[in-house]
């Protein structure tokens, strides 16, 4: 059995002290981390988060990295690839450093970068995030344009139910119920939510299955 000393959720970084926290994950299943721990495993070295249009297309450009990302689900027209795990599975990657850009993975995940400690989280790792769990602990869950992603809360309590012995802290609660319910039928809840129903209207639905599997990408990189 794995101890750890407490596991805190957060879903908005008003509240947060990173201070308090040995390790830090961030999590955003549909589908930002999930398409970061990947390009991170296709072998893009270094991605720069942005939380801005212009400035991901002017720093893509000059550090003539791959640029992808979102807009309502949707690749923008000048971006070299979508947000979509699924198809950046399938596509050859040969630049080494990526800027992403989406709605509320990036913005978040920019906030954190180059912290120690701080990492990438998705079910496609879930493994090394597991191994890395020890001390205090924080997930920070990215949302919807600042209301619960439920499909992060989902992979949340998976992780607090792989820790039934550690303090479950703040926010752990509504995480851990929510798997507790619709763990046998994750796909099918995942098509439920705001973020899985958008990706099925715009004929994404392959990344809900995508972004489902576990321990695809043994890795786990730094924001
Ligand atoms: C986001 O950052 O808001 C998401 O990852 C959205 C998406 O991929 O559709």
């Amino acid at each position: 059995m794995i101890l750890s000393d407490k596991i805190d959720i957060y879903e908005s970084t008003e509240i947060f002290n990173e201070k308090k926290y040995e390790n830090i994950f961030l999590v955003d299943i549909l589908r930002a981390s999930t398409t970061g721990v990947l390009l991170y495993n296709k072998g893009i070295k270094k991605i720069c988060f942005e939380d801005d249009l212009r400035m991901a297309i002017k720093k893509a450009k000059e550090l003539n990295a791959l640029l992808l990302g979102e807009i309502n689900g949707k690749k923008p027209r000048v971006f070299d690839l979508g947000n979509s795990p699924f198809e950046i599975s399938r596509v050859k990657i040969i630049k080494d450093r990526a800027v992403h850009f989406t709605t509320n993975g990036t913005p978040l995940f920019k906030k954190f970068t180059g912290n120690d400690h701080t990492y990438l989280a998705s079910f496609l790792n879930i493994g090394n995030v597991i191994e890395k769990i020890n001390g205090n602990t924080a997930f920070i869950l990215a949302g919807t344009n600042g209301k619960p992603a439920y499909e992060d809360r989902f992979f949340a309590g998976y992780v607090l139910t792989l820790f039934p012995k550690c303090y479950w802290g703040h926010g752990a609660l509504p995480s851990a119920r929510l798997y507790e319910r619709f763990k046998y039928a994750p796909e099918y809840f995942f098509c439920l939510t705001k973020n899985g129903k958008n990706l099925v209207n715009i004929g994404k639905f392959y990344d809900i299955k995508f972004a489902l599997q576990k321990n695809i990408c043994p890795i786990l990189p730094n924001v």
